[in-house]
């Protein structure tokens, strides 16, 4: 069996979790079903960043211990994700005794093997990148252009990695293609700026500990010394596959095929880390893609500006599934994008309430009002079109789009599917058959039901609660996911797709409205 290990960034546990980090999750989530529903061995992990001075200023200000502070962030990062319909196999905390004692072993290891050495730092540290910052980086005011803050003064002896030793090996793993330990960085522009930063600058060794910070992991080698909080989580990866006792989950697992975060912490997953696993002689990730940023109403999402949307106000507007849905239909995804209430709202209206909202209950009245409520028989010698064969067909060569993280363009196939569904019942008029008598009306009628089946199979990964809910009114007793397995994972769809079949006799049940309405206000 195929494995498929994928992975979003661990968030830093300062403040809840917002429609950014849903974003990513949201887009994790959609290709671990899908991945799953082709038949392979998925692990999906995320989880919560949980050390550094971000969070221990957090902590200081909320009157606690960083420890409660984490403990609490962290399970409303989990709640959030249950809310959404995460499907994650592990969920990693850095505060895990397990992560901890891993990260330590690492970093013994490239101590032994020469690759930290003790060293003076000074610099611009800001707390809100948790990074040094140059000159160069800061804005007119000497602000972080990010975070608007002043950066503070640091100088301090500390340890450094090696990363000066990795450069022409990170070019060529980055550049050369049939290099076998190629890490591809997706999207490709971004990829070359990355490599155009690796020829043009030398890369300067990094510091990877602090000595006036008590929230992190001691090291190993020097105990009044804590791991920079980056070196820190970026080792989830593997901490959280067993990589301290070699387990067999890490065997199986590692490298991972797809690492997902935003283009603002590329350089820490497409260099530093690498460089890392270089360093301690593991396998790159195969393929590290990094999103874009999005902005609200065209400005910066910020808790002072108080644009900041949550996930679960996401959910109370349009329910989980057409908030998964809609998040990742606005634009495409390696590009920056705007999103706004109004913009997602329309966008609901469009293709949920109206195009299949409309799909779900035509179908199902008409099935009921035509039919007694049971699919009929096809008729062996029907000469009604079908229309299931070519949504199948449609989307099945959409599916290049999933695995290319195309969901903007995924999500328009899908639409045009949707689309035909619904124009197949406007030229078949089925209630002008039932006035005429006419004897294709049955046959229409399972048409209709078939293709309303196919499309909840390629709108599983994104919206897997309503599409169970569609079957369900479908009368369908089986686990929608195992039939769609069954049939995405087959070696000879064109075979297997009897298994997608409506069955005749089976008595369909109409249930609710799926998508109400949303007005324009
Ligand atoms: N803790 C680090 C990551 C360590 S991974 C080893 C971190 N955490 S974070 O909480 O700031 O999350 C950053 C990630 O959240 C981004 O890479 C992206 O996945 C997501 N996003 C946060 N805000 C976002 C937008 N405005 N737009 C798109 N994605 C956003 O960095």
């Amino acid at each position: 069996m195929k494995k498929y290990y994928i992975t979003t960034p661990i968030y830093y546990v300062n403040d809840t979790p917002h429609i950014g980090h849903a974003y990513t999750t949201v887009a994790a989530d959609v290709l671990s079903r899908y991945h799953r529903l082709r038949g392979e061995d998925v692990y999906f992990l995320t989880g919560t960043d949980e050390h550094g001075s971000k969070i221990e200023q957090a902590a200081q200000k909320a009157g606690t211990s960083p420890k409660e502070f984490a403990d609490h962030i962290s399970s409303e990062f989990r709640k959030a994700w249950e809310e959404l319909g995460i499907s994650f196999s592990g969920f990693i905390r850095t505060t895990d005794p397990k992560h901890e004692s891993a990260v330590k072993s690492f970093l013994q290891k490239l101590f032994d093997k020469g690759l930290i050495y003790k060293g003076n730092y000074s610099g611009l540290y800001c707390v809100g990148c948790e990074k040094y910052l140059g000159e160069a980086d800061l804005d007119e005011q000497k602000c972080c252009p990010d975070h608007k803050t002043r950066p503070e003064e640091h100088s301090e002896e500390n340890y450094f990695f090696k990363l000066s030793a990795f450069q022409d090996e990170l070019l060529a793993r980055i550049t050369d293609e049939s290099n076998p330990g190629h890490i591809a960085i997706y999207p490709v522009e971004r990829r070359n700026e990355i490599a155009g930063k690796l020829k043009a600058n030398k890369l300067e060794d990094i510091s990877m500990s602090r000595s006036d910070l008590k929230w992190g992991i001691p090291l190993p080698f020097d105990e009044k010394q804590t791991a920079y909080v980056w070196v820190d989580a970026l080792l989830n990866y593997i901490t959280a596959i067993g990589f301290e006792d070699n387990s067999e989950l890490f065997k199986k697992l590692w490298p991972a095929d797809c690492q997902l975060m935003a283009k603002d912490i590329l350089w820490f997953h497409s260099v530093i880390w690498p460089a890392m696993l270089l360093g301690a002689g593991l396998p790159l990730p195969k393929k590290v893609f990094a999103h874009g940023f999005f902005t609200i109403d065209g400005q910066k999402m910020s808790k002072s500006i108080g644009n900041v949307i949550r996930p679960q106000e996401l959910s109370a507007m349009f329910g989980a599934d057409a908030a998964r849905y809609l998040v990742l239909s606005l634009f495409p995804f390696g590009a920056d994008g705007d999103i706004s209430w109004q913009a997602l709202k329309d966008k609901y209206n469009t293709d949920l309430a109206n195009n299949l909202g409309n799909l779900v209950n035509r179908t199902l009245d008409m099935l009921e009002k035509f039919s007694a409520k049971l699919i009929p028989e096809p008729a062996a010698a029907s000469t009604a079109p079908a229309c299931a064969d070519t949504i199948l067909s449609q989307m099945g060569s959409s599916e290049l789009l999933l695995e290319n993280l195309e969901f903007h363009r995924y999500i328009a196939a899908l639409q045009m599917s949707l689309n035909s569904a619904n124009q197949y019942i406007q030229q078949t008029a089925p209630w002008k058959m039932a006035k005429e008598n006419n004897p294709e009306l049955p046959a229409v009628l399972f048409n209709m039901a078939a293709n309303l089946k196919a499309l909840t199979v390629y709108a599983l990964p994104f919206m897997p609660n309503i599409c169970k809910s569609i079957w369900a009114q479908l009368g369908e007793s089986e686990d929608i996911e195992s039939v769609a397995r069954e049939y995405l994972s087959s070696a000879d769809r064109n075979k297997s797709k009897n298994i997608l079949s409506p069955r005749p006799g089976t008595a369909t049940q109409k249930g609710g409205i799926l998508f109400p309405r949303l007005e324009k206000k």
